[in-house]
């Protein structure tokens, strides 16, 4: 378990972190995410680029924060930029500089972020939020790693780690033609997808202890804690806005606090409310369970999982696929046969399928 402090700042465009050596907060247990980590330390050697795929919150800029810190570049600059907060006529130059005079505004010249982020670490955050137009600039800088600044005539060359980021899933908008796939294949030589929280509710603990020591710091209060009672709370959740909106309760709770003990009437009525709608890890539950009589084919077995995976993550088919371990495509191939099989069965028995049958079918298409 890894637990110094963050920085945190979120930033506007960019953000240039320069050679902080303060190591990134990773506080977990999870089997999963302790994989991520030792991935990211063996990727950190080398300079491949690395796209970081999860849900919003779920840590995206802590690990890419942590292959800067464990590079060998680490004592150079990282630099973020926030695609999705950079208006369309200014991408070029917020990536690429330009020369004084190369537009009207443009009274100096100006670095763009690849070359303030030479011999280090340039962290594309949001990069599905990049328009088409930014992309094809930006797929360009990667395959030659030499560029001209806006109004430029001298190519610039560069030596850049690239770390991408994103909560969309880029195959998807490849289909809808929104995303490139030749800059895809590049920023995705190494994927590193981080699970949502609530499929790793054994981090919640750890993370209610950190933060509530954090915030209690932070603000000079006494010593708090979180009743048993409240923890089976948070532990209940299925935290949307995983760790930040853990750690936004927690410190919402510490701020409130009148006495020592964090019980559950003080926790927002939208998390002790809330009903959990996916599957919740291997608890006493049934519903978690596949019940399986002994001397069952392997392929109904592998289709029972499929089923009550995709079931406890609301049909989510790439979580499904990433949990049970296969490619989404894989998937996709599997479900398409488990549909003709069904068709063929109902064809050849010739009679009318029971609604629920087809409920089930459709649901998984
Ligand atoms: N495992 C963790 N241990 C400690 N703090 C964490 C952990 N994961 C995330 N955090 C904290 O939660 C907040 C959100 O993390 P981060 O910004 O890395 O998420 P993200 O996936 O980049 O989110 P977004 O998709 O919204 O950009 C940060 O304050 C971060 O420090
Ligand atoms: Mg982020």
């Amino acid at each position: 378990m890894e637990n110094d402090t963050v920085d945190d700042r979120k930033s506007t465009n960019t953000k240039n972190i320069g050679d902080s050596r303060e190591k990134p907060v990773l506080i977990t247990k999870s089997p999963a995410m302790l994989d991520l980590y030792r991935k990211i330390k063996l990727v950190a050697k080398t300079k491949a680029t690395v796209l970081i795929t999860g849900e919003n919150g779920t840590g995206k800029e802590v690990f890419a924060s942590l292959l800067h810190y464990h590079s060998k570049n680490s004592n150079k600059p990282m630099v973020t930029v926030n695609c999705g907060a950079i208006p369309g006529e200014l991408v070029e130059s917020e990536l690429l500089g330009h020369e004084k005079g190369a537009f009207t505004g443009a009274i100096a010249q100006k670095k763009g972020c690849f070359e303030m982020a030479d011999k280090g670490t340039l962290f594309l955050d949001e990069i599905g939020e990049m328009s088409l137009n930014a992309q094809v600039k930006l797929l360009r800088a990667v395959e030659m790693g030499t560029f001209r600044r806006v109004g430029g005539k001298e190519e610039v060359h560069v030596d850049v780690t690239l770390i991408s980021a994103t909560n969309k899933i880029l195959s998807d908008q490849i289909k809808a033609g929104s995303f490139r796939e030749d800059l895809f294949y590049r920023l995705n030589v190494v994927e590193l997808y981080i699970p949502p929280l609530r499929h790793r509710k054994e981090d919640i603990p750890l993370l209610v202890e950190f933060y509530k020591n954090v915030y209690c710091d932070l603000y000079e209060l006494h010593d708090a804690d979180f009743t048993k009672e409240a923890l089976e709370v948070l532990m209940n959740y299925d935290w949307p806005g995983n760790v930040r909106e853990l750690k936004n309760t927690i410190e919402r709770c510490i701020v409130l606090l009148e006495g020592s003990k964090v019980t559950p009437d003080m926790l927002p009525v939208s998390i002790s409310k809330a009903k959990s709608k996916y599957f919740n890890g291997f608890s006493d539950d049934s519903n978690s369970y596949l019940h399986i009589p002994v001397g069952t084919s392997l392929d109904e077995i592998e289709k029972q999982a499929i089923k009550q995976t995709l079931r406890s993550v609301d049909n989510n088919k790439t979580e499904a696929a990433k949990l049970l371990g296969f490619a989404r495509k894989t998937l996709h191939n599997k479900l398409d046969r488990y549909d003709s099989e069904s068709y063929s069965t109902i064809q050849n028995n010739k009679a009318k399928p029971e609604k629920s049958d087809l409920a089930e079918v459709s649901a998984m298409s």
